[in-house]
């Protein structure tokens, strides 16, 4: 069935805003022209210790070597290079915590001083250039200086989202062989003050000793709560800087030195070391960050509301805007702490002139109603940025209507953890955009949907099967991803081996190309969710679920959500004993379960208790049927099915 597409108005941009915009059409063209010669260019816009001599070295291909013969340090570029040029003053960090009336602004000298000390306490600790260094911290300022410093002496960060349970970071520090956790005492959480450190010990306790690489834990106070520490391996942050020099030189490291690994979920239970290299990814963030946000270093204030937890948070809270010389706002809490007025409170104290957020955060706002954001000064703002998820049409223009004064652009902004930075995305003041659209790969980026087969797909006003296709990337970029961290093969296979003949990297999505050629994207085809803009895998849901002692089987699907976009949906077989148990208590104690293993994020929306599954003859779970069943829709395909019966045994128990 085909459903045609309504034509669509254009956005194009005002006049005023094209007329001073960073991006012009012509970067297109330039590009095209000669695709090698304009990511010199972008990477001539960082500060080099030693000039690259080859723009792309790919015959080690699906391995990229960018920008080889270069030497550079990526801290030295996000802060020393700006005090250099005179920017000492600027305000690099705006901090608002979450308790409000905690604030707190850094200067890019402030910010250059703690990054040095920091650097100074890494190397009296033994951490040296190639050391794997956890991060286990909430959105304070510390987090960005503990990140930078690691850059600056060569030690690879690996952040943990702090609303990871302490099992799932255990399970990161093992795989990364970690020398060192920098963590907090506690985190403020909607008003209260919860432990984090404890979340370390009993992290590094569950680790086989054999297996326990971590040498020293440094902990920022943060809530000033009572914290155990361990003599000889804890150490306060505060007391550790106090007694180091705020100088520091810096190191050149290659441009393929590794910057930072970040764990992110798969097709399997098991999360994927995603490893970023220095150079390739700094000139991305840095040239993205600068023409899709259209930044004006000197005048703008851009607040990127993710988590430094996810790869938003590297790429647009730390690396691109920091190398851009930016302004920025760095919020601690959640958008309705302590009440629903906190992001409109802090665009209007702030003055934020560029805000990037996710769908899920304005489908949230759409539901508080335009009234109460119509209370506060957002005429601050003149640019808008969305991220995570494919942004429905209705919440683009609710976004660009009521917080956008229907004035701003819009940024929608496709990437992954693993492309490291935007892929697809309007240039500000000279796209004309389609709401929902991501619109088309940025100059120096190539991407195609094609079929089964790998043909491209024609442009199409049509939804439907056979205008529905794969997104690939068909030319390597500067920040994408050089592996997984000590899984070479697994790289090589998750992303390279589908259409392995071309030699294209495959992103999970689906897409399909409108009418005028702009690119939607769908969303995943894999078994990976997307629940607020948080990736997670099915299997890794379902490999808590029957860890649980009273659970047989467990299947997961990611069911349309008007808010999150996707919701968990789980299914369970009950071993005979836990059947004892109420319902209600066994899905209680599942959900429960869920969050101590990974994390309250990845808790079910809904778990249904049914006596069978759906497999094939080969016994494998047909997700897409229960998809079907989550959703209220009628069922798909079943011919392949064992037992077509076990779908009224299913709704049964619904
Ligand atoms: O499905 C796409 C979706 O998020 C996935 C990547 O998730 P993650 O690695 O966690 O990175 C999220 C932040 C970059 C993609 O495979 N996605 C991300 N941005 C968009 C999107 N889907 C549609 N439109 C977007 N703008």
């Amino acid at each position: 069935m085909t459903e045609t597409q309504p034509e669509l108005p254009l956005f194009p941009p005002s006049a005023e805003f094209a007329a001073s915009a960073n991006a012009t059409a012509a970067m297109y063209d330039e590009a095209d022209a000669d695709r090698l010669a304009f990511w010199a260019t972008q990477a001539n816009r960082l500060s080099w210790n030693t000039p690259f001599t080859e723009v792309l070295d790919w015959s080690g291909a699906p391995f990229a070597k960018w920008f080889g013969g270069g030497k550079l340090n990526v801290a030295f570029n996000c802060v020393d290079r700006h005090v250099l040029a005179g920017h000492g003053d600027r305000v690099a960090i705006h901090w608002e915590g979450e308790p409000v009336g905690d604030a707190r602004s850094l200067t890019y000298a402030e910010l250059k001083d703690e990054v040095c000390r920091a650097a100074n306490v890494l190397t009296d600790l033994g951490v040296t250039a190639g050391d794997r260094v956890a991060i286990y911290m909430p959105m304070v300022p510390e987090a960005v200086v503990a990140m930078l410093a690691c850059a600056r002496v060569g030690a690879l960060h690996s952040v943990v989202f702090a609303g990871y349970s302490s099992t799932a970071l255990r399970a990161r520090i093992e795989d990364a062989e970690a020398k060192m956790v920098i963590t907090t005492d506690g985190q403020f959480r909607r008003g209260a003050a919860v432990p984090l450190k404890t979340g370390v010990d009993e992290a590094l306790e569950g680790l086989d000793p054999d297996a326990n690489t971590v040498e020293h834990v440094l902990v920022v106070r943060r809530t000033g709560m009572d914290t155990p520490m361990t003599a000889g391996r804890d150490l306060w942050w505060d007391e550790a800087m106090s007694t180091v020099s705020n100088e520091h030189t810096p190191q050149a490291f290659d441009s393929e030195h590794p910057l930072f690994l970040l764990y992110t979920s798969g097709t399997t239970g098991k999360p994927k070391g995603v490893v970023h290299s220095s150079a390739g990814f700094l000139t991305q963030a840095a040239y993205t960050h600068y023409y899709v946000f259209d930044l004006k270093p000197e005048t703008d204030v851009y607040w990127c509301t993710a988590d430094i937890g996810w790869v938003t948070g590297h790429t647009y809270i730390v690396y691109g805007p920091l190398a851009n010389g930016a302004t920025q706002v760095l919020y601690e809490g959640t958008p309705a702490s302590p009440d629903e007025h906190r992001h409109f409170q802090v665009i209007d104290k702030y003055g934020v002139t560029i805000y990037y957020t996710a769908p899920t955060v304005i489908r949230t706002f759409m539901r508080w109603g335009r009234e109460l954001v119509r209370e506060h000064d957002l005429s601050s703002l003149r640019l808008l940025g969305s991220v995570g998820e494919p942004i429905n049409p209705e919440a683009w223009r609710w976004y660009r209507h009521v917080m956008g004064q229907d004035n701003t652009p819009i940024v929608d902004t496709w990437w992954q953890t693993e492309t490291g930075a935007a892929m697809i995305a309007p240039l500000p003041g000279v796209t004309h955009c389609k709401p929902g659209s991501a619109m088309r790969a940025l100059p120096g980026i190539s991407a195609k949907i094609v079929d089964d087969d790998g043909n491209e797909l024609a442009p199409s006003p049509d939804f439907g099967e056979h205008t529905t296709g794969y997104l690939v990337l068909d030319k390597p970029w500067p920040a994408m991803l050089r592996g997984i961290w000590g899984d070479p093969d697994r790289f090589v296979e998750t992303y390279w081996s589908r259409f392995a003949e071309q030699g294209w990297y495959f992103a999970g999505d689906g897409a399909r190309y409108g009418s005028d050629g702009e690119i939607w994207v769908l969303g995943r085809i894999d078994d990976v969710m997307n629940v607020s803009g948080h990736r997670i895998s099915t299997a890794e849901v379902e490999s808590a679920l029957v860890g649980h002692a009273g659970v047989a089987e467990a299947a997961v699907v990611g069911a349309t959500d008007a808010t999150t976009g996707q919701a968990i949906c789980a299914f369970v077989i009950l071993k005979e004993h836990a059947k004892e148990l109420g319902r209600d208590d066994m899905v209680h104690e599942l959900r429960a379960e869920v969050a101590r293993e990974i994390s309250p994020i990845a808790k079910p929306r809904e778990i249904h208790v049914v006596p069978e599954l759906p497999k094939t003859r080969s016994g494998k779970i047909m997700r897409r049927l229960l998809r079907d069943v989550a959703e209220g829709r009628p069922l798909g395909d079943t011919s392949a099915l064992l037992d077509a019966s076990v779908f009224e045994a299913i709704r049964a128990a619904k």
